[in-house]
């Protein structure tokens, strides 16, 4: 069936592997993926679907309330998976307005947007919000957060994730508008910008440099292979029941220091390295200002519900992802320069 959908943020990391599931996969729907490219987009990670005539790539802010409704009424979105957000949490502690502007205003931007086309007639429309399990708060050494979990944000990132939630789930109370929400756990994968862990080690061990660990590294995160949330994603957006919330973890935790070891173990082998020397530039640095201690996710209703499974364990998916940073030095050496960011004006140009 022919559809048009709005994919926000599809330049970022889990954006880009959705674009490219979806292009690829439907190639009746439109997509049209809206990303204002801030320092996190990088249309590098899209050059592959590019120039298919199911993709169109637009430029612009969800924080600008006339932008949006002005697109809105030129697309006619049948559906929106809602993916734009400043999501790094160290750059929520030093700037927590940019958080609530871009994840709070410019969620309900879009939410007021949807109405405003829909008014009303929400046949076979969709409203997807994605979001994460920080939302959550923080867990002890036990216990899982399922979707009854109750919202316990303590960082400004989290905060603003856990409003904006609260919205997506308002306006399907006082308006009707049909949504989905998914929450999810710490993706890891090709593509992510390295000031988050996992891309950052790698490039600081290729380039022998000291890997920061906050705090003791005690703190644990449940880890998943991005193509598997790109996979979640799409099944909820078809099959999910209107209103539902579903929970996407890898079950899958790791303290932050063994899952570095096991990366030094990859990458000295990759490397060719003796045994030992990648470990040798862990360095302890201060913690996180108000750092979770864990988090870890019972997904056990999508895959009752919906037969969604990660298809990856994390020795596969880990090796895989270092193998794709080794191949793709270019693509880090662009970032790390700041070229990347000329890649808009030389391909969009004259379109
Ligand atoms: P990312 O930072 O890699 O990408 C975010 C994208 O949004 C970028 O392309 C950026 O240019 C765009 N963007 C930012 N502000 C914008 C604005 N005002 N208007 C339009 N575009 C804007 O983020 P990510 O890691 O891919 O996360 C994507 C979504 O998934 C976020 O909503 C995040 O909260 C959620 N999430 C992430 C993870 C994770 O582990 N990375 C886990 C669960 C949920
Ligand atoms: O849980 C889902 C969340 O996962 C997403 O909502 C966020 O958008 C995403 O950024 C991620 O948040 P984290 O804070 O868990 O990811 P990050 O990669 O920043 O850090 C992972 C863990 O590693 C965390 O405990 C902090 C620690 N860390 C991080 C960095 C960047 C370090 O020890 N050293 C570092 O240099």
């Amino acid at each position: 069936m022919n559809k048009t959908i709005l994919i926000t943020g599809g330049a970022g990391f889990i954006g880009s592997h959705v674009v490219r599931l979806f292009v690829n996969k439907y190639p009746d729907y439109q997509i049209i993926n809206l990303d204002k490219l801030t320092y996190a987009g990088n249309l590098e990670n899209l050059s592959d679907v590019d120039k298919k005539p199911n993709y169109t790539f637009v430029k612009g802010d969800i924080v600008d309330a006339a932008f949006i409704e002005g697109l809105f009424t030129k697309y006619q979105f049948d559906g929106i998976i809602h993916l734009a957000a400043e999501s790094h949490v160290d750059r929520s502690i030093t700037d927590p307005m940019a958080f609530i502007n871009t994840n709070v205003l410019g969620t309900v931007h879009l939410l007021n947007a949807a109405k405003e086309q829909w008014k009303g007639n929400f046949e076979g429309k969709r409203f997807y919000h994605i979001s994460t399990d920080e939302v959550y708060g923080a867990l002890g050494d036990t216990g899982f957060f399922t979707e009854e979990t109750s919202y316990d944000p303590k960082s400004p990132y989290s905060a603003s994730k856990a409003s904006s939630d609260h919205f997506v789930r308002a306006y399907k109370n006082t308006y009707k508008l049909p949504i989905v929400v998914s929450n999810c756990s710490n993706n890891y994968g090709p593509n992510q910008f390295p000031e988050k862990l996992l891309p950052l080690a790698i490039n600081n061990i290729k380039n022998k440099k000291p890997i920061p660990i906050y705090g003791k590294g005690e703190n644990i995160r449940d880890w998943l292979y991005v193509e598997d949330h790109a996979s979640a994603i799409d099944l909820i957006y078809h099959k999910a029941a209107n209103g539902k919330t579903y929970n996407i973890g890898g079950h899958n935790e790791w303290t932050n220091i063994a899952l570095i070891k096991l990366l030094c173990k990859v990458m000295d082998k990759k490397l060719g390295c003796e045994a030992g020397e990648s470990e040798k530039l862990i360095t302890y640095v201060t913690d996180r200002a108000g750092h979770d201690l864990r988090y870890a996710i019972d997904a056990s209703l999508i895959e009752k519900e919906l037969g969604w499974k990660p298809s990856l364990t994390f020795e596969i998916g880990l090796e895989k992802t270092v193998d794709w940073y080794l191949d793709h030095q270019e693509w880090m050496d662009r970032i790390v320069s700041g070229a990347y960011t000329d890649y808009y004006t030389k391909m969009y140009h004259n379109r």
